[in-house]
This record gives structure tokens, C-alpha cells and sequence, in this order.
């Protein structure tokens, strides 16, 4: 049975074409050297994990960035204007919106994800508690093109990308797709972006291999989805979780390195692993804020303010779209 959608709730299905993980896990481990694509991280276990990584006294972004936002959700509101069309692109559970939304008074909030329920689900759940807000949920991947809604035209339109989410992009793929975004948003449109700065590698170490092994379990997890999904026998213990800072990249690597020489079959493929060779699960870019600002800037935004905490762990920046 299908629940109504409260009154301030509209859907729409992009219908996002499904990532077809068996032909992404073929191709990624067969590449030298070996590969898989971060966004295989979140199956629902995964994202459970990822949640309580945000919890870990050693993962400060997700908490720095709060604090940032909270901090300055008035000084934000007041840049943004009044009459905002707000979209977020991955907005999973719409938390962070929330430290903004009493002071934004926003026209109208466009959650974008590619898991249905878990859009309608957030979306509902906020709808009950902003009972004035207009909430435009739409169920699409990051490069669909976006129709936004007619009662939209006058207002101002910002894209909020919080957590870092653009870390997990190849510079050249985050540029794209702010440009993507810059084009959805139109002339003038604003880009609200949380980016993790670099630091000292401790620091990251730390973050990346936290004591109670959550990030490892996070890491390991990929592994037991590729086994339940696409009939494979990866041995999970004989495959060490390993992240360090990687300082001429400027990025967070994480990997799954195989402990001995062993063999891994996926379906009727079978993959042989040396001693020691990896699967490289993700990177994690840190930019300086002028190293940001460039890469927005070739991208067509224009920087108009940047917020950071006293220990310059984290940024929140807001810009313009002028091309
Ligand atoms: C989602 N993303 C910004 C996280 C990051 O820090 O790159 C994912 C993550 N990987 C390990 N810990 C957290």
C-alpha cells in the first residue's frame, strides 16, 4: 500500500538508470592497477556504517561542518536572499538542511537521490516538520537534467553539496560536474559546498583508520556485497584495510590489500591476487580554499565567501554561477 504524500510534498521519477555493478566490479578489477568505484560503499549496510563513521570522535568533518553551518546559518540566509529554490543533490537523509532552514525560509527544497525510498522517506519526515516548506523531491542521479518547477522561475536558486561529497570526485570529474550544476542552476544561481581542507597527515591518518575499525568494516563491506550480489568468494580476513594521505595528489587513498597470493572468483570469473596487490576503493581530495576556489572558478563560479572553523579542519563555501 502506497502512503499519500503530505500536502507540501511533490515527486518526481527521473527514473535513474541502475549502475550495473557486475560490469563495473568486471571491468574495475581486471584494470591495472585495480579498481572500484566509491559509490559501491553504500548499499544499505554501508550506509549504516558511513553513519557511524560521522559519529567517530576521529572523523571531524561531519561535526565541523554542523558547526560551521550553525554558526553561520544567519550570515548564509542573509547571502542567499529571500524566495530560495534550494536542491541538493544526494541529500540522503536532508539532515544537514535542517541547520539551515529556520533562518533560509526557503521558497521551495529540491531533494534529489537515486534511492526512492529513501527520498520519500526524508522527504516526509521533513515535511511534518517544516509544515511550511514546499518540498519538490526528485528521484535522479547527479547528471540527469533537472527540470526545475515553473513556480521556481523568480526565486534563487542554490545547489547545497554538503560533507565533502565533491572529495570523492577526480578534480576533472568534480569540475564537470560543477559546471553541470552551474548550467542546471542558470546565471546568478548560487553553490552552498562543503569541502575538507588539507592538514597534517596525522590528522587524516587518524580520521581514515579509526581505532574501533568502523572505517575498515566500511572498507571490508564492499567485498561482502560483491559476494552476496554477484556470487563471489572474497575472504575478508585475508584482505587488510588500508588509507593513508597521499601528499603529490593532495587526496585520502583507501584500499583493500590482499595478505597473501590467493584467488578470488566472481561468478564464473576468476580474478588471481599477488601478496601485497590492491583495490584501490576511493579517494578522498583535500583542497586548500584557494585550490577550491580555482577549481570552482574553472567550473564558471565566481567565490563570494568562505566559512571555516578556529582549527582550519573544514570549509563551507558559497559562490556564484556566472557563465
Ligand atoms: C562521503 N565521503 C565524503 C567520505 C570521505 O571522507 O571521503 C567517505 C568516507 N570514506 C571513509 N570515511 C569516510
Amino acid at each position: 500500500m502506497q502512503t499519500a504524500l503530505k500536502q507540501n510534498v511533490q515527486f518526481t521519477d527521473y527514473h535513474p538508470a541502475p549502475a550495473d555493478f557486475f560490469a563495473e566490479v568486471m571491468v574495475g578489477l581486471a584494470q591495472q592497477p585495480r579498481a572500484i568505484p566509491p559509490k559501491f560503499f553504500y548499499d544499505a549496510p554501508g550506509s549504516q556504517l558511513f553513519d557511524r563513521i560521522c559519529e567517530l570522535d576521529e572523523y571531524y568533518p561531519t561535526r565541523t561542518e554542523m558547526q560551521i553551518l550553525r554558526t553561520h546559518a544567519e550570515e548564509i540566509a542573509s547571502l542567499i536572499g529571500e524566495k530560495s529554490f534550494i536542491i541538493e543533490p544526494g541529500s540522503g537523509s536532508s539532515t544537514k538542511v535542517r541547520l539551515l532552514l529556520d533562518d533560509l525560509k526557503p521558497h521551495t527544497y529540491m531533494p534529489m537521490d537515486i534511492s526512492k525510498q529513501h527520498l520519500l522517506q526524508a522527504a516526509q519526515t521533513l515535511a511534518a516538520e517544516y509544515p511550511w516548506l514546499d518540498i519538490h523531491a526528485a528521484c535522479a542521479d547527479f547528471t540527469t537534467e533537472l527540470v526545475i518547477p515553473d513556480s521556481a522561475v523568480d526565486t534563487n536558486r542554490v545547489a547545497f553539496f554538503p560533507g565533502s561529497s565533491i572529495g570523492n570526485f577526480e578534480p576533472r570529474a568534480a569540475r564537470h560536474f560543477l559546471r553541470h550544476l552551474g548550467q542546471t542552476l542558470g546565471n546568478g544561481g548560487g553553490l552552498l559546498i562543503g569541502v575538507d581542507l588539507k592538514k597534517p597527515a596525522g590528522v587524516l591518518h587518524a580520521a581514515y583508520n579509526d581505532r574501533q575499525g568502523i572505517t575498515a568494516a566500511f572498507n571490508r563491506n564492499l567485498m561482502t556485497r560483491i559476494n552476496h550480489e554477484l556470487a563471489a568468494d572474497f575472504k575478508l580476513d585475508l584482505f587488510d584495510h588500508y588509507a593513508f594521505y597521499n601528499p603529490q595528489q593532495g587526496r585520502v587513498e583507501m584500499h583493500l590489500v590482499s595478505t597473501q597470493a590467493q584467488m578470488v572468483s566472481i561468478g564464473e570469473a576468476a580474478f588471481h591476487f599477488e601478496r601485497g596487490e590492491s583495490i584501490h576503493t576511493e579517494c578522498s581530495y583535500k583542497y586548500s580554499i584557494a585550490e577550491f576556489q580555482a577549481l570552482a572558478e574553472s567550473a564558471g563560479f565566481k567565490a563570494i565567501k568562505v566559512w571555516t572553523d578556529i582549527e582550519q579542519l573544514f570549509s563551507v563555501h558559497y559562490f556564484e554561477y556566472q557563465r
